[in-house]
């Protein structure tokens, strides 16, 4: 019968190389953390575990795409806060964030950062909100599109200043880096995955970052909220799915196989290096990822429609 098949099929399982599926741009935040992840998984698995960059709608068309995919155990999804604010973001999705996928895991929790490009014409972050509000016709805001955290995070920041720039929309923020590094935009919020080595480097301004306490590998950059934007805070978490109808013997295998690679001397460092956290082991499982994106669709909500942007 049909339970004696899925058995079987799980039992094999991977025959094949495995797919997980990244909603950004490749090189970018995302990216970094699902090929990190991949590398020890395909160790501790026997089969190459593949990123697939699937890209377009601020993280949607791959989010439908996984919706749809086979569940056969052989396509995963890494995503993050986008999964819950895209419910609120766009008045049709063609996938249901809570139905249409079977919860693995949690993994990192990621911090952002508040930049400019390198010749902003501000030395600190009260210099940054001064000359914005004086020149705020002029400047541009790099996003990677409504769903994305960049775009989330510069939503909250145009509001807690009062401003209304013009967001420059590109498939994840490794291009919207490339074009920070180029003088074409003129600020972005970004993760630490991402922007950490840029710092360091003095590539791009730093004005501070999103979370409420300090960032280790950042310890001279003020937090926002220490600097005037009262409580605010945006974290960036990272959740792994499969399409609905998994078998459950391969979602827990694949589950033991992200908490392995969480575990994993290399993640562990790199992880560290760039500034993220990785979540505490009793919260990797599927029920405590499904409670999470629960809590966090009825968290941003509110936020989100409140600022009165929305995509068809
Ligand atoms: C990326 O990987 O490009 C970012 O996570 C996009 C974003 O800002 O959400």
């Amino acid at each position: 019968g049909l339970a004696t098949a899925a058995f079987a099929q799980a039992q094999a399982w991977p025959a094949k190389p495995v797919a997980l599926v990244v909603p950004f741009a490749a090189g970018g935040p995302t990216d970094v953390v699902a090929r990190t992840l991949a590398a020890s998984m395909t160790k501790s698995l026997g089969q190459t575990v593949l990123v697939e960059n699937k890209l377009g709608a601020g993280g949607n068309v791959a989010a439908a795409y996984v919706a749809k995919a086979p569940a056969d155990g052989y396509t995963f999804f890494i995503h993050h806060n986008g999964m819950a604010t895209s419910t609120a973001l766009y008045r049709k999705l063609n996938y249901d964030a809570m139905k249409d996928f079977e919860f693995v895991s949690q993994a990192v929790e990621v911090p952002m950062t508040l930049l400019a490009r390198k010749d902003f014409p501000a030395n600190n972050f009260q210099e940054m909100v001064s000359y914005i509000r004086a020149n705020k016709d002029k400047i541009n805001l790099a996003t990677a599109g409504l769903g994305a955290v960049s775009q989330l995070c510069g939503m909250m920041f145009q509001r807690a200043i009062g401003v209304q720039l013009t967001e420059v929309p590109f498939q994840g923020t490794a291009p919207a880096m490339n074009a920070l590094l180029g003088g074409q935009v003129d600020v972005m919020c970004d993760q630490t995955t991402q922007t950490v080595p840029q710092i360091k480097a003095g590539t791009v301004k730093l004005y501070g970052v999103t979370t409420k306490s300090r960032v280790k590998v950042l310890p001279n950059a003020p937090t926002l909220h220490e600097q005037g934007l009262k409580d605010f805070e945006v974290v960036v978490w990272h959740g792994i799915y499969a399409p609905k109808g998994t078998p459950r013997p391969i979602i827990d295998r694949m589950n033991q196989a992200v908490r392995a690679a969480l575990k994993d001397p290399d993640v562990v460092k790199r992880m560290d290096d760039l500034g993220a956290e990785i979540v505490e082991d009793r919260t990797n499982t599927p029920d405590a990822l499904q409670a999470h994106l629960k809590s966090e669709i009825d968290k941003w909500g509110p936020v989100i429609r409140a600022g009165g942007k929305f995509a068809d």
